[in-house]
């Protein structure tokens, strides 16, 4: 049994514009030390999808499926029994380190009264435990900085402290909404490779997510495309990267930055993701698609194994009318 089986996952909201599906029958696995990435662009399902599975949604939200983690269903678990799991067996970061971060308390009373509650400890024994965590995430200087409140802290280490937090119960997993998305480039990638060696060193299952499909490179082995609360493509890190079969996903790697192109081939994909109230009948990408026919307009592809024979990177999940051949010509014509 994987340690976490989503299966057929809807978000609804209820808006005076009706009601909103932001998030449309997803389903994924994940096995003990493996790291998922969902990428897509802003407003695509990715929050809504982990916050639903945390039972964090907002007041006007629903959550149907099931999001079972070491085989208990999350979406149906009593609150008391989901408090136990959430910031212990499952942890969240997030973007902005300030949403779980109390800028009025010294992170020595944050960490240690998380380790009070959820483990027991007594206050000298969490606090050691708290010293450990921030040399784990490498802080310098733990012990004083410990005694400093948030606002003390650069933003890079503010990141940092805020996965040391996460970390501090040994979750099995660990759910990371856009962490590096406000820090800078260097920073960032300082950040994915203490997620990376975090991972090696203790084989927390990892989920990120973000809009920069550079940030799933060389962290991932999964990667789940959304758009519009839909998949586009699912399958290998590797399959995305170097074969994608979505136009989308075609559209988001030419997107990144290539350092072979002087860091500078940067196509943004035209138009703006879509209103999730108004919705194509078809394909949700349709509208800003290169390739796309009248009937991606009006009938909605089915996420199906692609049948492509030959392709090396395990099974990939698409929904899309096109061939996946046909998209993989055309992700070489425009320099893929
Ligand atoms: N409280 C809410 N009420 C209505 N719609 C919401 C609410 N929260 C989120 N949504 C809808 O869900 C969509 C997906 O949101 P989200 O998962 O946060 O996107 P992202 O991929 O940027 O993380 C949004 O575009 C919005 O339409
Ligand atoms: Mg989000």
């Amino acid at each position: 049994m994987a340690l976490i089986e989503v299966n057929n996952l809807s978000v609804r909201f209820q808006t005076p514009d009706g009601l909103v599906t932001a998030v449309n029958d997803i389903s994924f696995s994940l096995e003990r030390g493996q790291t998922l990435g969902i990428v897509g662009e802003s407003g695509s399902g990715k929050s809504q999808t982990v916050l639903a599975m945390m039972g964090l949604l907002a007041i006007n939200g629903t959550a149907g499926g099931q999001a079972r983690f070491d085989g208990q269903d999350l979406l149906t678990l009593p609150d008391a029994e989901l408090n136990r799991i959430r910031g212990n067996r499952v942890a969240m970061i997030f973007q902005d380190p300030m949403t779980s971060l109390n800028p009025y308390l010294t992170v020595e009373r944050q960490m240690t009264e998380v380790l009070e509650f959820h483990k027991g400890l007594t206050h000298a024994a969490a606090r050691a435990r708290a010293v450990q965590a921030l040399d784990a995430v490498k802080i310098p200087e733990a012990e004083r900085r410990l005694g400093m409140y948030p606002h003390e802290f650069s933003g890079g280490m503010r990141q940092r402290v805020m996965i040391a937090m996460a970390l501090l119960c040994e979750p099995s997993v660990l759910i990371a909404d856009e962490p590096t998305t406000a820090l800078d480039v260097t920073v960032q990638a300082q950040i994915i490779a203490l997620m990376r060696e975090l991972q090696h060193d203790f084989g927390t299952a990892i989920v990120v997510i973000t809009h920069d499909l550079g940030v799933v490179a060389g962290l991932c082995d999964e990667v789940m495309v959304l758009y519009g609360g839909r998949v586009m493509e699912q399958g290998s890190a590797d399959s995305i990267f170097y074969q994608p079969s979505h136009p989308y996903t075609v559209g988001l790697l030419g997107a990144l930055p290539r350092i072979d192109q002087g860091e500078q081939a940067l196509v943004a994909i035209p138009g703006a993701p879509p209103n999730m109230a108004h919705l194509p009948p078809g394909c949700p990408f349709s509208e800003r698609c290169a390739l796309a026919e009248a009937r991606c307009v009006q009938l909605r592809p089915v996420l199906s194994a692609d049948q492509t024979p030959g392709s090396d990177h395990g099974t990939v999940l698409r929904a899309c009318h096109m061939s996946a051949d046909h998209v993989r010509r055309h992700a070489k014509e425009v320099g893929l």
